[in-house]
């Protein structure tokens, strides 16, 4: 770990109140781990905008498996794509509905077209793409 350097920041007191009482609800016991999470998260959201290294994404998604082909349908897709697909996690929710999670890597802009394709499937109820990262360029 590289060495740890103190600096100030100015802020305006009403966005440093409003920063404060984010803090609070997400539980944080102060403002520095807060702040490493917020440029963490922006590190991460400009490594998606700049699509040029692979990185890592988990994609749930809910749906109900008596819709016609759906389960097939889903299974093709992943087939075509399977060097994207690190891992996948398969939940029984109830008798109808299934939530499948699945691990991705890879370029930005492939994996969110793998997710749409996916998440925009008739039947899917709900899809979610959770961007992370691979974590080479965070420190
Ligand atoms: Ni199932």
């Amino acid at each position: 770990m590289s060495q740890t350097v103190r600096f100030g920041v100015s802020m305006d007191a009403e966005l440093l109140a409003a920063l404060d009482g984010l803090l609070a609800r997400k539980g944080y016991a102060n403002r520095s781990e807060a702040i490493r999470d917020l440029v963490r998260d922006a590190i991460v959201e400009d490594d998606w905008d700049a699509d040029d290294e692979p990185t890592a994404a988990v994609l749930s998604l809910v749906y109900d498996h008596h819709v016609g082909e759906l389960a097939k349908r889903l299974t093709r897709i992943q087939h075509d794509q399977a060097g994207e697909i690190t891992a996948t996690l398969h939940v029984h929710l109830d008798h109808r509905h299934c939530l499948e999670v699945l691990v991705l890597r890879g370029l930005p802009r492939v994996l969110k077209k793998l997710s749409d394709k996916l998440v925009s499937t008739r039947g899917v109820k709900h899809g979610k793409l959770l961007v992370t990262t691979a974590g080479s360029r965070l420190p």
